[in-house]
């Protein structure tokens, strides 16, 4: 099993932005954590990728067709407004988990849109940088099971 985990804009930001939101964790606390919780899950790989913009998180999951099983992703402001990474998740077909570090259920009404949930099997939210750990869980059960 090969797991992808994507992150979008500002997620590198993490410790430093809004932290009363996010945590006080850092961008390199949360690939710890990925890396830590996908080899305890059994996945012979997991590669953490973070980017700014739109165009390279597309390019991402299109480069994933073939070479991963699986995807967790966080697109952070473009789950509001991204059609793009909706299609490109569409057009892989690789089962993936959409997570949010804050409980954006909560929050204000713009971001009560998300696109690329449209194609994630399950959704995560509100469980802090936690959050990856289940949403890695919930793509290993689905992979095995
Ligand atoms: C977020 C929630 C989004 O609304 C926001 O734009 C982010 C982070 C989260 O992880 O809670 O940048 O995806």
């Amino acid at each position: 099993m090969r797991a992808l985990v994507i992150n979008g804009p500002n997620l590198n930001m993490l410790g430093i932005r809004e932290p009363g939101i996010y945590g006080n964790d850092s961008y390199d606390d949360l690939v710890a954590l990925c890396e830590t919780a996908g080899a305890e899950l059994g996945f012979e790989q997991v590669e953490v990728f973070q980017s700014n913009h739109e165009g390279a998180i597309i390019d991402k999951i299109q480069e994933a067709y073939g070479a991963f099983d699986g995807i967790v992703i966080n697109p952070a402001a473009y789950t509001h407004t991204s059609v793009g990474i909706l299609d490109a998740l569409k057009a892989v077909s690789i089962p993936a988990v959409e997570v949010h570090i804050s409980d954006v259920d909560s929050r204000e009404d713009f971001r009560q849109i998300s696109y690329a949930g449209m194609a994630c099997f399950a959704r995560v939210s509100g469980e802090g940088l936690e959050g990856y750990r289940h949403a890695l869980k919930l793509l290993a059960d689905r992979l095995t099971l």
